[in-house]
């Protein structure tokens, strides 16, 4: 009888569960990561007040967390990095909270832990970040376009969101949040968020962001911001001097959306803008809901750099709404946004343009292999990060490696029931966190569904946790590519780039030509080539630092000044890794690197100058 009344009272605990929304249920994986521990008590909403002082670099803060405590707990443990934290209070803001800090971890910075009891809903913590937060990168005027007014934006992922705000810093756990922001007048705050169109003179800005978002997609930028609008939907950000050429550059942007949505389902967020950065911003961008952040180095002129807004985007769907549940699943973010990206890209310019993309992103997954090793753990998708900076997992393994699975089950299934599981897959797991396991699981009882043949095809252990690139990769090609191939076959003995340029026109034409360019080349080869295209002093920061890259190991030294200002300049840190690499592989060439790093050292992010350091320190 009591093991009857057992099974009757799990029986209906299990419905009870089922019968819940999937997103009301909390399910949070193990993040070594972070200190928290969601499993606990978890936080599922944030008001923010934050004022921002330029002249300390630092910004004052007060986070009111809502929590919820299923454990009765008497902890609460939140992450924090770098912050002075002045007083904690719980429900009523009165009294005290009881509350201590860790000891500090190199990566993971110190454990905030708040006496809570099992009735505590909400506590409030009133704290001062560092100038050093390694979130925050606080620009002089003159790193700006305008050089008249200062700027301060944020970069939160992969860890970096608790040293800006003390928060359960994990991607497997989410809350919605409202913000109140101070800035000095005459700049506008932007977040993550519903956002202002236009300055006001009290200089406090209000936002919200309804939908529940994990931590890492917290942002703020402040500066001298306006906004200009592509369509009703979608629109850009950017100091005055740059507004009307980034709205040009990204004229598709509301199409794209359409675009995505004809694939995988309704937008979900509202609107979708971006802002225009400082050239300093150490990423491309960066898909803060409702604001991605971009690099000005995709404003090339001619709109040939703006499959970034194409992967952005696109993480609206993977990333945002479905998102990894710690940094070792971070290929189920960006390896589905490359998927993605390719099909909005295709969609919105053809065929031929996906094609070329796919060949261009074979290229580096090649060039990633030999650089990582093809049988290091790290080019398994599935990684193992526990102990280390999440940033050294963040490699194009998860993109293209991540990429190539996505096609080969593509390829075994066709395009209609592949478009279908991943929407379905979107529909499913929104506003949800999912491990690889969990993606595993699904893909076995959405697609393959015991098909044993289609398993083989698929073939996903040792895609996912194995190294290196199993056999049996989709078939790729372009037919621009291949002229291009056959041309360079033709430099047998020497080079003759004389009227190439009206053969090969495109940037994607461009920069494929550079990337194949013969490994063997004379400074006189380099010069006609340069003559014949210009690269050196091309508007495309792509073609720029491809092209740089054997100016460097060719001692092309025409390119210097051009390659001294382009890192001195951009803080983007794709291309300036593989630039100082290159540089730093002659005894010459590392005392080079090492000048011209002192002088551009200043205007780096803390997430550039901590790799470079490494890379440069002796
Ligand atoms: N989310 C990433 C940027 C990122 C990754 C920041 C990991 C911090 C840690 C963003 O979506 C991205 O992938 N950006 C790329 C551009 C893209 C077109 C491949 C970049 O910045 O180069
Ligand atoms: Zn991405």
């Amino acid at each position: 009888m009591r093991y009857f009344l057992l099974l009757l009272c799990c029986a209906a605990m299990a419905s009870c569960k089922q019968n819940k929304p999937a997103s009301d249920v909390a399910q949070h994986s193990t993040d070594a990561h972070s200190f928290s521990r969601p499993d606990e008590a978890f936080v599922t909403h944030l008001d923010l007040s934050l004022n921002v002082n330029f002249d300390k670099k630092v910004i004052k803060g007060k986070a009111t967390w809502e929590i919820e405590n299923p454990s009765g707990a008497d902890t609460i443990i939140l992450d924090t990095k770098g912050l002075e934290i002045s007083r904690v209070s719980l429900s009523d803001s009165n009294s005290n909270a009881e509350f201590e800090l860790g000891p500090e971890d190199k990566f993971l910075g110190r454990a905030l832990k708040v006496k809570i009891d099992k009735d505590t809903r909400q506590l409030t913590v009133w704290y001062t970040t560092s100038p050093e937060a390694v979130a925050l990168q606080w620009l002089s005027p003159q790193q700006t376009a305008g050089k008249k007014q200062p700027f301060l934006f944020t970069q939160s992922q992969a860890i970096l969101a608790r040293s800006w705000i003390p928060c359960q810093d994990s991607p497997g756990i989410r809350f919605s949040y409202n913000a109140h922001v101070t800035v000095p007048k005459d700049l506008m705050a932007l977040m993550s968020a519903e956002n202002p169109v236009a300055k006001n003179d009290s200089g406090v800005y209000s936002f919200t962001q309804p939908k529940k978002i994990p931590s890492y997609l917290m942002a703020l930028a402040v500066g001298d911001l306006q906004f200009k609008a592509i369509d009703e939907r979608t629109g850009v950000y950017a100091e005055p001097g740059s507004l009307d050429a980034a709205a040009w550059e990204f004229a598709d942007m509301g199409k794209m959306v359409s675009a995505a949505e004809k694939l995988y389902g309704p937008y979900q967020w509202g609107r979708y803008d971006v802002i225009v950065l400082p050239p300093s911003f150490p990423f491309g961008g960066m898909e803060n809901p409702m604001l991605t952040f971009v690099t000005p180095t995709v404003i090339a002129g001619d709109r040939s750099l703006v499959s970034l807004i194409a992967h952005e985007l696109a993480h609206s769907w993977s990333g945002n709404l479905v998102t990894n549940a710690t940094w070792d699943d971070f290929w189920l973010n960006e390896g589905f946004t490359v998927y993605f990206e390719r099909r909005i890209v295709e969609d919105v310019y053809g065929k031929e343009e996906g094609k070329m993309q796919e060949v261009l992103g074979y290229e580096a997954l090649k060039e990633t292999l030999e650089d990582i090793g093809h049988s290091h753990p790290d080019t398994r998708l599935h990684l193992d990060l526990k102990g280390r900076d999440p940033d050294e997992g963040m490699t194009d393994i998860a993109y293209e490696k991540g990429y190539f699975f996505l096609r080969t089950i593509e390829e075994a299934v066709g395009r209609t029931k592949m478009d279908a599981f991943l929407k379905k897959y979107f529909t499913e797991h929104a506003f949800q966190s999912l491990t690889t396991e969990q993606f595993v699981a699904y893909l076995n009882t959405n697609l393959l569904k015991g098909d044993e043949t289609l398993a083989a095809k698929v073939n996903l252990k040792k895609w996912i946790y194995e190294p290196g690139l199993p056999a049996g990769m989709p078939a790729i090609g372009s037919a621009n590519f291949h002229y291009i191939d056959s041309v360079l076959a033709g430099w047998k003995k020497d080079v003759h780039p004389e009227g190439l340029k009206t053969q090969i026109r495109s940037a994607n034409e461009q920069l494929y030509f550079i990337k194949r360019l013969p490994q063997e080349l004379s400074v006189s080869d380099m010069k006609r080539i340069d003559a014949e295209f210009g690269f050196t002093q091309s508007g495309n920061a792509e073609l720029n630092a491809a092209w740089f890259i054997h100016a460097i190991r060719h001692h092309y030294t025409a390119a210097n000044p051009q390659i001294e200002a382009f890192l001195i300049r951009v803080g983007r840190r794709k291309f300036q890794i593989p630039l100082y690499t290159e540089m730093a592989k002659t005894p010459e060439g590392k005392s080079w690197a090492k000048k011209v790093y002192k002088q551009a050292r200043p205007n780096y992010h803390s997430v550039s100058f901590t790799t470079i350091d490494n890379m440069l320190g002796d």
